[in-house]
């Protein structure tokens, strides 16, 4: 029989490729929705499974621990898998409370239920590569070892969920691993995120359904691979021999004006025509610079990505040229 896992956050980027990964290689895979006023939306990522009997959704929030108790109760996983969390950097300073909430104090709240209900199971906790704020090596690159100086909300909640999974780990022997993982994307992508929101509206301008894209910092840079290639990485880290913590990335890193001038030359545009930059786009505090180098990903799992930046970004502008086509 095969394993069981939970995935909370199924419903997102990361929890719909996962879920596919998981149901190939033969698990039964739970997944976790929080109550929305609108269903129909909600699982539009995951509708394609739904009749598959592998797949199990249950309500329960990160919020609320006795949901969690309950769901884990009902599904007795073997590997939990947490990817729910408030995702979005720019939201997190509008929304600081909440963030902190369900991508910090939600985490704690899964580890306390994990260590009651399923104390043998092995944990992902969904880090990220945004826990490092401005601090870069002096070879120009992040790795495990770069100190953690986060720059939003966002990233101090992560943080937080971070140490509190290594205290778990450390105090009460638990097998729980952080992938710090750097930006990945994919036409699944949340619009709202800055490769999505370019890929989409080069298609709308090509195809004369708009006139405009209006962004915020235009010379960050961004170490950004597949979302696909990610989902891999994160089972590999729970099949790993022990509990540990790995830095997952391409190691190549381009601007934001470079990811523009590579969607508009693909479909034939000059972007100056079209772009423009407001500051509602722009953050308190900005996060300039991310390359990650995941040499002990590599080295102790074996994980390589499949795809470039060029092959990724072909996949999300032709995505929505075929959307708008329809
Ligand atoms: P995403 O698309 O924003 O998905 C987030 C998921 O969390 C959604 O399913 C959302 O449900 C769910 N969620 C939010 N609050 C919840 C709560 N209180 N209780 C239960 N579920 C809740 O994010 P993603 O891109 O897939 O990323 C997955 C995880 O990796 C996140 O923790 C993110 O912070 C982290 N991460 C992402 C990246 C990246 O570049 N994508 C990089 C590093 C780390 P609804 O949609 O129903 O609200
Ligand atoms: N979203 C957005 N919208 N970002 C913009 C825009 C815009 O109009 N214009 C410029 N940017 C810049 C942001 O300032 C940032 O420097 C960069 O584009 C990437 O922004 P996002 O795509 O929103 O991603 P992020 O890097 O802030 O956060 C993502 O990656 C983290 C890992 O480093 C999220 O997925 C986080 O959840 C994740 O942890």
């Amino acid at each position: 029989m095969g394993k069981t896992a939970l995935i909370t956050g199924i419903n997102g980027q990361d929890g719909s490729y996962l879920a596919e990964l998981l149901i190939e290689k033969g698990y039964t895979v739970w997944g976790i929705l929080k109550r929305n006023s609108v269903a129909e939306n909600q699982t539009y990522r995951i509708d394609h499974l739904r009749n598959n009997p592998m797949l199990k959704l249950e309500y329960a929030d990160l919020l609320d621990m006795a949901s969690l108790v309950r769901v884990l109760q009902l599904s007795k996983p073997a590997e939990v898998y947490n990817l729910a969390a408030q995702s979005h950097v720019r939201i997190s300073f509008d929304q600081p409370v909440y963030t902190a909430q369900s991508t910090a104090i939600g985490t704690l709240n899964l580890l306390e239920a994990v260590r009651l209900i399923c104390p043998e199971a092995r944990v992902y906790q969904a880090s990220s590569s945004e826990m490092f704020g401005n601090n870069i090596d002096a070879d120009g690159y992040q790795r495990e070892t770069t100190p953690m100086n986060p720059v939003s909300p966002y990233g101090c909640a992560k943080v937080f969920s971070y140490n509190i999974c290594r205290n778990y780990r450390n105090s009460y022997k638990l097998f729980i691993s952080n992938g710090i993982l750097f930006n990945h994307e994919s036409p699944r992508r949340g619009s709202n995120f800055v490769t999505n929101k370019v890929a989409k509206e080069t298609a709308k301008i090509k195809l004369g359904l708009s006139e405009k894209l209006v962004l915020g910092n235009t010379e960050a840079t961004r170490d950004w691979g597949h979302a696909k290639d990610y989902v891999e990485a994160m089972w590999m880290i729970l099949q790993h021999d022990k509990a540990d913590d790995f830095v997952c990335s391409t190691g190549v890193s381009h601007s934001v004006q470079y990811l523009v001038d590579y969607c508009f030359e693909k479909v034939g545009l000059d972007p100056k025509k079209y772009v423009s930059t407001a500051a509602r786009y722009l953050r308190p505090e900005e996060l300039r610079d991310l390359k990650g180098d995941c040499t002990k990903m590599k080295e102790t799992l074996g994980w390589k990505p499949k795809y470039t930046f060029e092959t990724m970004m072909d996949e999300m502008v032709q995505y929505w040229l075929d959307f708008y086509s329809k």
